[in-house]
C-alpha cells in the first residue's frame, strides 16, 4: 500500500509559524513521525510540500495509478481552492484532509473547506499525532475494500 502525502502553503515554515497555532516542531519531524507510522503499518509513503496550488493539483493527478490513498493538508488552499477539490474527486482515490489546528474554530473564514465533501474523513486540532490517525484510517479504508 502507498500514501502520497501532501502538505500545502506555509506549512515548510512549521517550527517558526504562529507556534500557538502549530507547535514548534518542523516539517521534517513531521515527515519523520508519519514515516515511522507507516512503517509500523507497512506502507510506503511519499511526501510533497508546496506553496503552490497548481504543483498540488499536479501531484494529485500523478497519485493516479500510482498511489493508493492520499492524505491531505492542504493549509490556506482548504478554504479557496475548488481545483483541490476536483482533483481528488478526478482521482477517485480515498482521501482523509488534516489539520494541525481546528479551523473550525478559528476565523470565520476557516469554516469553510471545500475539499471535505470529497474525503472520506477529516482530522483536525489534534497536532502532528492527526496525521497519523490520518494515516491509519486510510490504511484500514483501504484494507476493507
Ligand atoms: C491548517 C489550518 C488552515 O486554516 C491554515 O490556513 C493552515 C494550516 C492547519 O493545519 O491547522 O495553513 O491547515
Amino acid at each position: 500500500m502507498h500514501i502520497l502525502v501532501l502538505n500545502g502553503p506555509n506549512l515548510n515554515m512549521l517550527g517558526v509559524r504562529e507556534p500557538e497555532h502549530y507547535g514548534t516542531e518542523t516539517l521534517a519531524d513531521l515527515e519523520a513521525m508519519i514515516s515511522e507510522e507507516a512503517a509500523r503499518l507497512g506502507i510506503t509513503v511519499t511526501f510533497f510540500q508546496s506553496n503552490h496550488e497548481g504543483a498540488l493539483v499536479d501531484k494529485i493527478q500523478e497519485a493516479y495509478g500510482t498511489a493508493d490513498g492520499i492524505l491531505i493538508n492542504p493549509a490556506a488552499y482548504t478554504h479557496t481552492s475548488v481545483a483541490l477539490l476536483d482533483a481528488v474527486k478526478a482521482v477517485q482515490l480515498p482521501t482523509v484532509e488534516v489539520h494541525i489546528s481546528d479551523p473550525d474554530s478559528r476565523d470565520e473564514f476557516r469554516k469553510i473547506s471545500y475539499i471535505r465533501q470529497a474525503c472520506i474523513a477529516t482530522v483536525k486540532g489534534k497536532g502532528f499525532p492527526g496525521y497519523l490517525e490520518g494515516l491509519r484510517l486510510l490504511a484500514e479504508h483501504i484494507r476493507e475494500k
